[in-house]
């Protein structure tokens, strides 16, 4: 990768947000593995990208932490396989290997070679498929299945900062997929509301931050207001469905909430209908 931009780059940002909460006197989780991934320049990046806005950072501390939890609890209910959708830099292929259990990560191919080379320099080993390519365009069952995926076997599929660069087609052709052809899956995602898509959350700082991710050529264009009905068209349930505001409050009592960033941010776990 030479340039930190466009929903790529995103990646790097998201990756070093995760790095710092290592730091924290009670991290949320702790991830040995991502700063294999990071150097001066992407902490330059990171730090330009949420200067002055700290719910920027921590919406990544708190999502990180619900899926690993979900990923948890799905390894324990016999998941053998977990889809990562856009994964980035994900490192939870390495951080919760599990005896039988395969990853299969999509991210584009610059992102996986990128990945992949940093991973084995370091040295870390982990049963995971990685497939370059767009999960929107190129078919997604296709690309699964061409590299090994079972589409009877229990499946986790964790789809984490994605869902607000896509379009509501896009989104829903995705959920309407993994429906019809994964006969036992269950799916987290988290996804913005439609005020943060629209600037309309009153909150000057909230809307700065979106313009940021605007201006490095990622911008923020699908939004759900009615998870229920977007759910319900895809023949999905919704088994779980938090804001980042309750979260924070549940993790971290005591501290404020700052802005209206996180109560328009959310995350939630669907299941077949
Ligand atoms: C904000 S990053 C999130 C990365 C990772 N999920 C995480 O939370 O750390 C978004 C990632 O999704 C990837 N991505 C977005 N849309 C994609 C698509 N249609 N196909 C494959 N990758 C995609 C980008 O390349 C980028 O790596």
């Amino acid at each position: 990768m030479t340039e930190i931009q466009d929903v790529r780059g995103t990646a790097f940002i998201v990756a070093e947000f995760r790095a710092w909460e290592n730091a924290a006197p009670h991290p949320l989780f702790v991830d040995p593995v991502v700063p294999i991934f990071l150097d001066a320049r992407t902490r330059a990046a990171a730090e330009r990208m949420v200067a002055g806005f700290p719910p920027g950072e921590w919406a990544v501390h708190l999502r990180t932490r619900y899926l690993d939890d979900h990923l948890d609890l799905q390894l324990t209910k016999g998941c053998r396989q977990v889809v990562i959708l856009g994964s980035g830099l994900d490192t939870r292929g390495v951080r919760k290997a599990a005896p039988g259990v395969v990853y299969f990560e999509i991210d584009d191919k610059d992102i996986i070679d990128f990945k992949k080379a940093r991973l084995k320099r370091a040295g870390f080993e982990a049963p995971i498929v990685f497939i370059a390519g767009n999960y929107v365009t190129d078919g997604l069952m296709g690309m699964l299945e061409a590299n090994g995926f079972d589409r009877d076997a229990p499946s986790y599929v964790i789809w984490e900062g994605n869902t607000m660069y896509l379009t509501k087609p896009a989104v829903l052709g995705v959920l309407q997929a993994l429906r019809r052809h994964v006969g036992r899956c269950a799916i987290s995602m988290d996804y913005m509301s439609e005020e943060i898509i629209a600037g309309r959350t009153g909150d000057p700082r909230t809307s700065r931050f979106v313009e940021h991710f605007a201006e490095m050529g990622a911008p923020w264009r699908f939004g759900v207001d009615d998870l229920g009905a977007l759910a319900g068209e895809a023949g999905m349930a919704v088994v779980d469905n938090a804001k980042l505001a309750d979260l924070h409050h549940a993790y971290r009592p005591g501290r404020p909430l700052e802005g209206a960033f996180l109560d328009n941010y959310s995350i939630c776990t669907l299941e077949p209908a």
